[in-house]
């Protein structure tokens, strides 16, 4: 696959699941994202936006070949209030299962077309592809809520949804409970005054690594990684991981998930397409670690996973 353009599935449609994760649940590896296959909605007071089509679910066994499995959370066209009605907004959907009930549980960005209400929304379902069934929309801990994540941490096993606050002034970490469907009320800060969007995390050699973007709109800009040895305490704000040409426009792409295969970490990019936002791309680089730093070098390529000794 060429990093930077939209990807095709196995039937040859360009790959529709933007702001997007991928993770591998049972023998299969699932690619979920923002369906943008509509036209690109001009003029608004913040800028470009797509109806809400839904959360789109691909799988592969490989990450190369990957084949539409339809949409795992659908919208709400018959009512206009609804969260999934396709007058709002759903972007970011990230994807856990739950050990303890044995469900996938979605937890997405849900917000008002001019991006007022600043939510989490949150679905579940009893397969990885779906379909997913709406719970509810709330702000975490009564805190505003735009780009989010979610994070499992292999030390504790909490699971967290990360979302931008305070005007994205803030990250905040916001602990799941059991059943991963709502929120303990435990909520800690990072990166106060920062002003990060596109949140994600990974652990490595007993650190952990948030990358982040800054916030402008649509358009790329320089990203940010951020390190703690305790995910309670403060990250710190370290240098740009990327390498390569355009590295100070994140090789004109924004962060949205990390995930690992066999040892090896990998960032997922969109590359964002205001103009036409069903055609944004997409990038999975593999991140290095050696030398005492985090990096991440522009390869013209994605064919699938790499060794983990290389
Ligand atoms: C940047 C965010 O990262 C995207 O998910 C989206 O919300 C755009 N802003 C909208 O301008």
């Amino acid at each position: 696959m060429k990093n930077g353009p939209c990807w095709l599935d196995d039937a040859g449609k360009p790959i529709q699941a933007h702001g997007g994760m991928i993770a591998r649940f049972g023998d299969k590896w699932y690619w979920y994202g923002e369906n943008k296959d509509g036209p690109t909605l001009r003029g608004s007071a913040v800028g470009h936006r797509v109806d809400v089509v839904g959360v789109s679910c691909y799988s592969s066994s490989d990450l190369v070949n990957w084949h539409y499995e339809g949409l795992a959370l659908k919208p709400e066209p018959g009512d206009a209030a609804h969260p999934l009605h396709p007058s709002k907004i759903v972007e970011r959907p990230k994807v856990l299962y739950c050990e303890k009930t044995g469900k996938y549980v979605m937890w997405f960005h849900s917000d008002s077309p001019d991006y007022w209400s600043a939510c989490a929304g949150c679905a579940v379902s009893d397969t990885p592809q779906g379909p997913f069934h709406f719970l509810y929309a709330t702000q975490p801990n009564r805190r505003d809520c735009r780009d989010i994540n979610v994070y499992q941490d292999p030390v504790t096993q909490k699971a967290y949804v990360i979302h931008s606050g305070d005007w994205n002034h803030t990250l905040y970490f916001s602990e799941l409970d059991d059943d991963y469907t709502g929120f303990t009320g435990n909520c800690f800060a990072q990166l106060a005054e920062q002003t990060r969007e596109g949140g994600s995390l990974c652990r490595h050699d007993g650190l952990y690594y948030c990358v982040s973007s800054g916030c402008t709109g649509w358009n790329p800009n320089p990203t940010l990684y951020a390190v703690t040895r305790h995910l309670t305490t403060p990250m710190v704000l370290v240098d740009n991981p990327c390498e390569g040409p355009r590295y100070r426009t994140t090789f004109d792409g924004q962060s949205t998930y990390i995930f690992e295969a066999d040892g090896v970490f990998y960032l997922m990019l969109d590359h964002w397409k205001p103009e036409n936002l069903k055609e944004s791309g997409y990038s999975i680089l593999p991140i290095d670690f050696s030398d005492g730093r985090m990096t991440v070098r522009w390869q013209p390529e994605f064919n699938g996973l790499i060794r983990a000794d290389r």
